[in-house]
């Protein structure tokens, strides 16, 4: 099996645009993108002259052709695939404007925060079966979260029958955060991570029951929130999601899995610089943040679906399924009541138009 960054047979590496240089573009895909020798970063664009001045000053030898906005990396003959790192509402239109173009697409995760936006995404991805388009659900990438799935799917712990999660760090800085319309809030930006993950290890949901609100008083966004996930297999999940936390509060994330025979869980809250990974009982320190991590990873993935023409793991429709479970979440706050999810929004089963 090839290593992340080898291939077999020889391939030339895939033309590489990215849209968007603020936290996910820079601090995020840059770094990983410039260690992968699948990729060749060729040029970058955001509609802010601040952002390119503050990029070339960071990067002072990065030899990229920089522009103002998207259109231009899309129009570029010579760039094979965009990475998308723009705010939550610009995905739709600019995934569909470069698979029109003919690119390859990896696109920052939530899909959209609309379930009908995502929808026309996979539609035009659908219909251009020879481009692909990955969704950056990291967590399937994430060192300790791949080792959590494997052990499940090889029986470790038996059968999986209560998970818990919880994600935290203060709401992010840039405006778009603050407003439902735009980022969704934090069922939708944050907790989609968790939400994608159990959907991916444990299978379809049968329902969900959430609370929360917007608790900091920032936006008009849910900033904190309580999930429950009942799974068709029996299994039930509670998730915390919070953005309700005091500027200097650190990113923190935890896992746990109980099965029938044992017991799986990982943290970073020891050190922020590392994950722990328990399995029954035992810890063991696994990788360093600083390492190649689980955005390396999932860049990697997309870029070998590229290279080799095959389908990512991730397809876009399962994207659009975890969407759907986080808006479900939403809609159990607004109305206090619980979702009931029909066996129509199982993962195989997702409609798309
Ligand atoms: N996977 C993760 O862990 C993770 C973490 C953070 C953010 N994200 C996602 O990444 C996306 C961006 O979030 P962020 O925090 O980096 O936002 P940000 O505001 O820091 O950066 C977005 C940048 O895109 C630029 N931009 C806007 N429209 C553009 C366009 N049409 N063409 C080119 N550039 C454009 C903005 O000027 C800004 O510099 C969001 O969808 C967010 O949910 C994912």
């Amino acid at each position: 099996m090839d290593l992340p960054g080898q291939v077999s047979g020889s391939f030339a590496p895939v033309k590489v645009g990215l849209i968007g240089l603020g936290f996910a573009g820079t601090v995020l895909h840059l770094p990983s993108l410039m260690k992968n020798p699948r990729a060749q970063l060729v040029a970058v664009s955001d509609v802010s002259d601040d952002k390119l001045s503050e990029f070339s000053s960071t990067f002072p030898n990065l030899d990229v052709r920089k522009t103002i906005g998207h259109h231009s990396i899309i129009e570029d003959p010579s760039i094979d695939a965009v990475f998308i790192a723009s705010p939550t509402p610009s995905h739709t239109s600019i995934a569909i404007e470069a698979i029109k173009a003919g690119k390859h697409v990896f696109c920052e995760k939530p899909i959209s925060s609309t379930i009908e936006d995502a929808q026309l995404m996979v539609a035009e991805s659908d219909a251009h079966p020879n481009l692909i388009l990955m969704i950056g659900q990291v967590l399937r990438f994430w060192p300790e979260y791949v080792q959590i799935k494997k052990i499940i799917d090889d029986g470790r712990i038996g059968k999986p029958v209560i998970a818990r999660t919880y994600r935290a760090n203060p709401m992010p800085k840039a405006q778009f955060y603050e407003e439902d319309e735009l980022s969704g809030g934090v069922i939708v930006d944050l907790g989609l991570h968790d939400i994608d993950f159990l959907s991916w290890a444990l299978g379809p949901v049968a329902s969900v029951y959430a609370q929360g609100g917007n608790l900091s008083g920032r936006g008009d966004v849910v900033d904190y929130a309580q999930i429950h996930f009942n799974f068709e297999s029996g299994a039930i999940a509670y998730l915390e999601a919070n953005w309700a936390l005091p500027e200097n509060f650190p990113f923190s994330t935890a896992i746990e899995i109980t099965g029938t025979q044992g017991m799986i869980a990982a943290d970073n809250t020891d050190s922020r610089a590392s994950y722990q990974l328990t399995i029954n009982g035992q810890k063991r320190v696994t990788t360093a943040v600083s390492e190649l991590n689980g955005y390396y990873f999932e860049q990697d993935a997309f870029l070998r679906a590229v290279q080799t023409k095959s389908p990512t793991p991730i397809p876009a429709s399962s994207a659009l399924y975890s969407l759907r479970l986080a808006i479900a979440a939403k809609e159990s706050i607004k109305t206090g009541k619980e979702v009931i999810l029909a066996a129509l929004v199982s993962p195989s089963k997702v409609a798309v138009s």
